[in-house]
């Protein structure tokens, strides 16, 4: 049995990570932790786990949740696994970050993205991305995996066809994504209280947003050159959800079919990847509680115009689902174990 700790149970994402390993036959929850002011236990934070948790949440302790665990989910803020990660992996624990400290290579541009010069950039290198679509065989490897972003989930498998078949024009990338107000966690601020959301709809960090260095430089690794992509989200009064339109020009003459086929032969031995037929475009309740990323693909020839539409929910494909997903793929259990 896997021995495994939540840092940050008490978050979004936290909770989804507990959700999912109490169906996971091969794994047992041995610490839960978060920044909580009285030590109490899990199921009183969260009465669904009630006969099911028996631990209690209180503030990080390194040294009981090293005794503890073999593998630790890191669903803190960013800025903080930075600070826990290297104790972890002194000790010898195998490390899933869902935060951003370990994804971007260029410390440079974490300071300028996160406001911050980066605590640990001994481990930077060491950190695989963990998208296990691209990836998996450094995160059969791995000790500390950078889990991705949500937005970025959703733009790179929505790319990785196009971008390596060299079909499309690198410069002309845009994406215009939506998500549902979980994106930012459970945290109580004016712009996520129901009235200022509900009956609304908004884009925000407009071609600024801390997501693009990280989609930039996963993108520019798959073209073999720079990218750029335009970046621009949108909150949407949905709980959770993530939706990305993607609109790029096509530098060779490709028929719709052509294009299906390509993204159905790139993703044929995906579990979690569906590429939809021809006419048929996702939407977030298709992928809602799932692992899955689902895309849909429309070409306007006469523009030479390729859209791509992916799907994901951002609390399982963007984060939880996806972290559980990399935990089986390093200790080689069957990949979609506690997933299905
Ligand atoms: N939400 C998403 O859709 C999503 C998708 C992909 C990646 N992520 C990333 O995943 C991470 C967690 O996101 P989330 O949405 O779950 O956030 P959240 O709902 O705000 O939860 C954060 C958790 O971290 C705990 N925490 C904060 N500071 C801590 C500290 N110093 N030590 C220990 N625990 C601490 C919080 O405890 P208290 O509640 O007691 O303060 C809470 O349990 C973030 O880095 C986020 O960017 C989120």
């Amino acid at each position: 049995m896997l021995n495994v700790g939540i840092v940050g149970a008490t978050g979004y994402t936290g909770e989804k990570i507990v959700d999912i390993l109490l169906k996971h036959p091969q794994v047992r929850i041995s610490y839960v932790c978060a920044k909580i002011e009285k030590a109490q236990e899990l199921s009183e934070i969260f009465p669904k786990f009630l006969g099911k948790v028996d631990l209690v949440c209180d503030n990080l302790n390194v040294e009981k949740a090293i005794k503890s665990c073999d593998l630790v989910f890191l669903a803190v803020p960013h800025k903080i696994s930075m600070e826990i990660a290297p104790m972890f992996l002194k000790a010898d624990k195998i490390v899933i970050d869902l935060s951003a400290d370990y994804r971007l290579k260029n410390i440079e541009e974490y300071k300028t993205w996160y406001g911050l010069a980066h605590k640990d950039k001994k481990n930077i290198e060491n950190a695989i991305y963990g998208l296990p679509e691209l990836y998996r065989e450094r995160i059969k490897q791995a000790k500390l995996i950078a889990n991705p972003g949500c937005y970025p989930t959703a733009a790179i498998l929505a790319l990785a066809p196009a971008l390596t078949s060299e079909i499309v024009d690198t410069n002309s990338i845009i994406i215009d994504a939506k998500s549902g107000a979980t994106g930012a966690g459970r945290k109580a601020s004016l712009d996520f209280f129901f009235s200022e959301i509900n009956e609304n709809l908004k884009a925000y960090k407009i071609n600024e947003h801390q997501h693009m260095p990280e989609i930039n430089q996963f993108l520019s690794i798959l073209a073999s050159k720079k990218i750029n992509a335009v970046f621009v989200p949108h909150l949407i009064p949905m709980n959770r959800g993530i939706l990305e339109t993607i609109y790029v020009k096509l530098n060779k003459a490709k028929s719709e079919n052509d294009i299906i086929t390509l993204y159905k032969r790139f993703y044929k031995t995906e579990p979690f990847v569906r590429v939809y037929d021809a006419g048929k475009v996702p939407q977030t309740r298709n992928v809602l509680d799932t692992n899955c990323c689902d895309i849909g693909l429309k070409v306007d020839k006469n523009k030479k115009l390729l859209f791509i539409v992916a799907a994901i929910d951002n609390l399982m494909k963007g984060a939880a689902s996806q972290a559980v997903q990399n935990m089986n793929i390093v200790y080689g259990f069957k990949e979609d174990t506690g997933l299905k």
